[in-house]
């Protein structure tokens, strides 16, 4: 996994080192009102991501998560604090496809920084995982979420009934789609990104 650079954000990727800054976003109040979240205290988190997939490359299944951070010169102290998290799940049997999940804190929202980071995970998926097909699952009454996936060029799919969860309990999910075809058509129209470390 590769830090991902965009105009205003950087995107850390998650590992062992930083787990716990990952898990102290998680603990924020509103992050699970739309989406199901892991359950678990910090340590048994770090072991957790201790066991992911290091590499974002075709076929290697797993979750890979960053963290979302100001881009901003002199930054990268050890107590800066994250602004989000995005992820890029990928299943085994289906390779070349991805889900995509992704929260920011309530102090930094509506700012342009979810749609900015998640158009960026949305190019490195199809650069360096070879997808073909990334996928997002919201509530219907997730408004902002459902908007930010629109402005990335996402195609709505419809709602799939019972198709996720929510603190325990089944929902329906509006689905979202977006292939390589449709991401290289609208890529000239996306933030500018780059991956500076390997
Ligand atoms: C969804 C979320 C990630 C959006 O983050 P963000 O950084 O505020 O997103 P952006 O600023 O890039 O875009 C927000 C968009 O939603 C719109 N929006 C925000 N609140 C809205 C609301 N209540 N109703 C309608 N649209 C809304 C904004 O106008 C903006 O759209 P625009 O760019 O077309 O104007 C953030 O609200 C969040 O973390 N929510 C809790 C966790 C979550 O729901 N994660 C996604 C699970 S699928």
């Amino acid at each position: 996994m590769r830090t991902i650079q965009t105009r205003r954000l950087r995107l850390v990727p998650v590992n062992e080192k930083n787990a716990h800054l990952l898990w102290d976003v998680l603990q924020e109040p509103d992050l699970r009102d739309f989406q199901d979240l892991p359950d678990l205290d910090v340590s048994q988190f770090e072991r957790t991501v201790a066991a992911r997939p290091r590499r974002l490359q075709a076929s290697v299944a797993g979750r890979f998560e960053w963290l979302i951070y100001f881009a901003r010169a002199g930054e990268g102290r050890p107590d800066e604090v994250p602004l989000g998290w995005v992820s890029l799940r990928i299943a085994e049997r289906t390779p070349t496809t991805a889900e995509i999940g992704y929260s920011v804190v309530r102090a930094h929202r509506e700012r342009g920084i979810a749609t900015e980071a998640v158009a960026a995970l949305v190019g490195e998926g199809f650069d360096q995982a070879d997808l073909r097909l990334v996928r997002a699952f919201c509530v219907p009454e997730n408004r902002a979420s459902r908007a930010v996936l629109r402005r990335i060029g996402f195609r709505d799919e419809g709602v799939v009934r019972h198709g996720g969860t929510v603190e325990g309990h089944a929902v329906d999910v509006v689905a979202h789609n977006i292939d390589r075809g449709m991401w290289e058509s609208r890529k000239s129209a996306t933030p500018n990104r780059s991956a500076i470390r390997s």
